[in-house]
């Protein structure tokens, strides 16, 4: 028992010295009134709603823990056993529905990094390239939505040409070289995430 708990601890060190500690107890996850609650014996929100302390407890019946001592292996259906259906605004429609965008099936959705680092390349499709399940913060606190950047930065950390191939930086900042004459608004899960300039000789002109 101490022993298992030793290695607990020396497992969840790195996690608390990476500058992240504590933004866990704000993210939606983390609350103690509506956080993760998958199984009656642990408090709601606690990390041990995902990690086992022991991959006993009720762990793979093949008897080997899994990656981080989670629950389920660590993929996309992981996060299913809680967000199989659409969030309370529909901003993220379940797993039948992102199965089928390019972010689930292109084999490039892979964080490039460099903040958080980079994901190693079978890791694509995987929610985790986008949103970290402990939260992530910056200078300015914790980012919204458990996602790794903020607004825009998320997606163009992408779409600039790597890995994603369709570079939506470059017109973004090309029209910041004149004056803006057309404007367009980018619409993203049910949002407007940000109005930009179009090149007047842009077919996308409207
Ligand atoms: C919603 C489920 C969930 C909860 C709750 C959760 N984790 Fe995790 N944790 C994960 C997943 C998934 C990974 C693997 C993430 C990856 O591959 O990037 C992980 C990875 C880790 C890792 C190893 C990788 C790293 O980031 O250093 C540590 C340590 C860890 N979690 C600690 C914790 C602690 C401590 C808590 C509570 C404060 C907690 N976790 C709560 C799902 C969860
Ligand atoms: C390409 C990046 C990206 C990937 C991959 C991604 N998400 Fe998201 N997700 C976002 C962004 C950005 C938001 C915030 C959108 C907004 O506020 O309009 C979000 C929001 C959410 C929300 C909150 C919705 C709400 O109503 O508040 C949930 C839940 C969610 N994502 C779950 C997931 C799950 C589960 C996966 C994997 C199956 C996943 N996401 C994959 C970028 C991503
Ligand atoms: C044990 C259940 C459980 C698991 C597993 C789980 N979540 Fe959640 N998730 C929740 C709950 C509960 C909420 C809060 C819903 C609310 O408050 O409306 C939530 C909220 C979120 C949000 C919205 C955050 C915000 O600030 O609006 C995102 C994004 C998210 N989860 C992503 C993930 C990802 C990615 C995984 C897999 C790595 C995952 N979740 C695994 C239960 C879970
Ligand atoms: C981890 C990298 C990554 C992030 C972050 C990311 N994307 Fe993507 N996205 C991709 C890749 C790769 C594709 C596949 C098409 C390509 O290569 O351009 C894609 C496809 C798309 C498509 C569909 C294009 C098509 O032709 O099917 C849209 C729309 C899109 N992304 C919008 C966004 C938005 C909006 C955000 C921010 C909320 C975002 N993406 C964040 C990597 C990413």
């Amino acid at each position: 028992m101490r022993f298992a708990l030793c290695i607990l601890v020396l497992m969840f060190l790195p996690y608390f010295s990476v500058g992240q500690r504590g933004i866990y107890t704000s993210t939606k996850h983390g609350n103690t009134s509506t956080g993760v609650y998958r199984i009656n014996t642990e408090p709601r929100g606690a990390c041990s709603q995902c990690h086992y302390q022991h991959a006993s407890s009720s762990g793979p019946s093949t008897g080997g823990p899994y990656e981080y001592a989670l629950f389920a292996a660590n993929a996309n259906p992981l996060c299913y056993t809680c967000h199989n259906t659409s969030s309370a605004l529909f901003i993220y429609q379940g797993a039948t529905v992102y199965n089928q965008s390019s972010h689930a099936t292109s084999s490039s959705v892979v964080w490039p990094g460099p903040t958080p680092p980079a994901r190693p390349l079978g890791n694509w499709g995987k929610c985790v390239n986008c949103h970290n399940p402990h939260g992530y913060k910056d200078t300015t606190g914790l980012i919204p939505n458990m996602a790794f950047s903020r607004e825009e930065n998320l997606c163009l950390t992408c779409h600039d040409g790597s890995p994603a191939s369709k570079n939506i930086n470059a017109p973004i900042s090309k029209t910041l070289q004149a004056p803006c004459q057309y404007k367009r608004k980018a619409f993203y899960f049910g949002k407007w995430v940000r109005e930009f300039c179009i090149p007047q000789q842009s077919p996308l002109r409207v």
